[in-house]
Order: structure tokens, then C-alpha cells, then sequence
């Protein structure tokens, strides 16, 4: 893919970051090293990050660009990981785009109304066109500035940007708040069709925009978290949502960066995920590596899965869960070492430390 729509001074387009492992990886080449990042690595699981963040609400800190880069740097120093995950939130492009939602402590997004109605879905601002100088595209300036604070300070360590996947957002403002089995908005996308695809269209948009102004702004590759797609079948998943994951993939695609397509629970999607725009899989814990790259034709390079919950495990048998990663990983065209989800808050960063150690030695 050519690089040529990327700013001159992008570290893809400068090459600062297009020989590092995990761009080598995400491309199925096979680096000196192994990469190894974490989903949620920066954030509650590090003192240092406690600290920064005290007198500040999650929202404030993610549009403080000096603090967001500090904050994405944290983990880089700590373990040494191959990559940066840019630190934000998948609710931030609709809170910038005016969007009444919060994200509170232990809970996670709330918003003051739901959507449920085709009257809700036209009250939604409107988001424009990339660099088109309205309202949403100045509104982004405050993540394009803390992306290019951290790239700065990354050098040669790409960072990842990254968005909600549009179904995972769409649901999120359909149910207003976090929800066991999202039946509000699965009900949603059969009773009243129009609806569910009018809010995926603006929740697809927005996602593209946001992602599109993280790999201008210096983001070496994208991630869409899909968090909640494994609660739908195949079917629906094809029919109702994917469409609009592929919009907000394809909005980066004249870019060239490598496109991680993330799904928890997702073992049974991960063909359908591959075709929606992705240049690269991220596998939760429960699929092992080698049958999720048989799954899915081994097309593509994947990333994962380390069971978070194996971090609390005895030494002995954390080393050989990571192993048998990196074995079935090899089966795959390229491998990027991940958690299979989020990091637990309670990590012990020295535990995660010696598993990026484990991965660089052997992998
Ligand atoms: O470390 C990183 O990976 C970088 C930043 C990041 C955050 N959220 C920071 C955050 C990323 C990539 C996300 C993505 C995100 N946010 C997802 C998709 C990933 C997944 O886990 O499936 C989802 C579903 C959200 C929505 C959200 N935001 C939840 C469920 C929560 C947790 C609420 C809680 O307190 O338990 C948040 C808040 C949030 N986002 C925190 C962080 C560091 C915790 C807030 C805090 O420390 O005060």
C-alpha cells in the first residue's frame, strides 16, 4: 500500500517507524523480535498514571494534550513495549462532537439520553468532512495535538490510534449506559431497521473521522474495538454491523497504515471481521492462535491473546501459557503478542514486565 497520502514528516512516510517490529508484524514480515503491547495498557493498573490523573476526570484528561501524550508514554518507559496505544476513549469523538455523555468512575460511558428514535438520530450533530474546518474537524484538535506530542516523544515507537467499532458505539447510545446483553440495541436493529442504520452511519463517521485524525496527525497504524460484537451471531453481526465497521476502516485506507480489527468473544466472527476493511486480526483469549489463523484462511497477520487472567498466575505457568502464545502464533503470516482483552486494573506491572521480557528473548 502506498504511503503517499501521509504528510511528508509522518514516521511511516519518514521510515522512523516503518521497520519496527510491530509495523513489520501488522505487514506479515517477520522481525527481529516479537512485538508485544497490551490493550489498556496505559491507565489504572500503574501508579504513575494514579497520580497524573488525580484532580482530573477521564474526559478532561483525554482532551489535555500534554497529559494524554504523558500518559500514552507511561507504559512505553515502564515495559518497553513495541507500541503506544494512543491514550483516549472510544466515547471522546462523541463527546467532541456534542454528545451529552460522561464516563463515570468503575462504570464506564453514560449518556443523559438514549437514542431509540429516528427524531433522536437527526437531533445528533452533524461531523462533516475530513479537514473540512466545521465544527467536529476543529473539534479534533486536541487529540491531533496529543497524538503529535506523543509520536514526538515516541521516536522510533509507533503509536497506535483507535476508535469504537460503529456497533459498540451504536450500542452504547442506544442502552445510554453499559449493558449485560445489549438487548435494547439488538432489538433495535430488527424493529425499526431505519433507525439502527441511520445511527451506524453517524457512529461509522464519526469513527472514521477520528481515526483519520490520529494517522495524520502521526499514528502508525489503527485498531477498531469492536467490545461488544460477540454478543451477536454471524448473521446479524454481516447483516447489521460490519458494513459499518468497514466504512470506518476504509476511512484510513488511502492512508496505508495496517488496520487491526479487534473483537472480544469473537471466535465465531472472525472471518466476517477480516473482510470488513481489516489488514490484521486482534484474537481474544478464548480462540488459540493457530485455529483462529486456520479460521480465517491464514490471510492475515494476528494479534493476541494472552489470557489477562493468567497474570495472576504462578511464574511457571504464566511462562508457559506466553509460550504456547508464541508457538500457535507462529502458525499465523505475522504475530503481534497482545492480551486476549483489556489489562485487569490490578496487573502487577512487574508481572507484565517480565512477560514482555519472556516475549523479546524467545519470540
Ligand atoms: O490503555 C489503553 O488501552 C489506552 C486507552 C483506552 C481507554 N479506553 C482508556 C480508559 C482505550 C483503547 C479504551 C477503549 C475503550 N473504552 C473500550 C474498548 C476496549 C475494551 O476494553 O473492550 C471500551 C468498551 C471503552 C469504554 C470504557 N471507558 C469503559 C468500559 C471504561 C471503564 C470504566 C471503569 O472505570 O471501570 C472506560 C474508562 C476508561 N477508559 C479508563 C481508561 C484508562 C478508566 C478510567 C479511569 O482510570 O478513571
Amino acid at each position: 500500500m502506498s504511503l503517499d497520502a501521509l504528510p511528508a514528516h509522518h514516521p511511516l512516510a519518514t521510515g522512523e517507524t516503518a521497520e519496527s517490529p510491530l509495523v513489520a508484524a501488522l505487514e506479515g514480515r517477520r522481525p527481529a523480535h516479537r512485538p508485544v503491547w497490551f490493550m489498556r495498557q496505559a491507565g489504572r493498573s500503574l501508579p504513575e498514571y494514579l497520580k497524573v490523573r488525580e484532580g482530573t476526570t477521564m474526559l478532561e484528561s483525554c482532551l489535555d494534550p500534554a497529559l494524554a501524550a504523558e500518559i500514552t508514554l507511561q507504559p512505553v518507559r515502564r515495559y518497553g513495549v513495541d507500541a503506544g496505544i494512543f491514550f483516549s476513549d472510544i466515547v471522546v469523538p462523541l463527546k467532541v462532537a456534542g454528545v451529552a455523555v460522561d464516563i463515570a468512575p468503575g462504570v464506564g460511558p453514560v449518556f443523559e439520553r438514549p437514542m431509540r428514535s429516528m427524531a433522536d438520530i437527526e437531533s445528533l450533530p452533524a461531523l462533516g468532512v475530513p479537514g473540512d474546518g466545521g465544527a467536529f474537524d476543529v473539534a479534533l484538535e486536541p487529540i491531533r495535538q496529543a497524538v503529535r506530542l506523543s509520536v514526538e516523544q515516541l521516536g522510533s515507537t509507533p503509536l497506535i490510534g483507535f476508535a469504537g467499532a460503529p456497533f459498540t458505539l451504536a450500542a452504547y447510545m442506544v442502552e445510554g449506559r453499559p449493558s449485560r446483553d445489549h438487548m435494547a440495541a439488538r432489538e433495535l436493529m430488527w424493529a425499526a431497521p431505519d433507525v439502527w442504520e441511520a445511527l451506524v452511519a453517524w457512529t461509522s463517521r464519526a469513527a472514521g473521522l477520528f481515526l483519520r485524525a490520529q494517522v495524520l496527525a502521526g499514528a502508525s497504524a489503527v485498531q477498531l474495538f469492536d467490545s461488544w460484537a460477540g454478543s451477536l451471531s454471524e448473521v446479524t453481526y454481516v447483516e447489521k454491523c460490519a458494513g459499518g465497521s468497514r466504512a470506518a476502516l476504509m476511512a484510513v485506507a488511502d492512508l496505508g497504515v495496517p488496520r487491526i480489527h479487534f473483537a472480544a468473544n469473537a471466535g465465531h466472527l472472525l472471518d466476517p471481521m477480516g473482510a470488513a476493511g481489516a489488514t490484521a486480526l486482534g484474537v481474544d483469549y478464548r480462540t488459540p492462535l493457530d485455529q483462529a489463523s486456520r479460521a480465517v484462511g491464514g490471510r492475515f497477520p494476528l494479534q493476541g491473546n494472552i489470557d489477562p487472567a493468567m497474570l495472576g498466575a504462578p511464574a511457571d505457568a504464566l511462562e508457559r501459557h506466553v509460550q504456547d502464545v508464541l508457538d500457535r502464533g507462529s502458525e499465523a503470516p505475522g504475530h503481534v503478542v497482545n492480551l486476549g482483552h483489556g489489562m485487569p486494573p490490578h496487573a502487577d506491572p512487574d508481572v507484565v514486565k517480565r512477560v514482555v521480557e519472556q516475549v523479546h528473548e524467545r519470540g
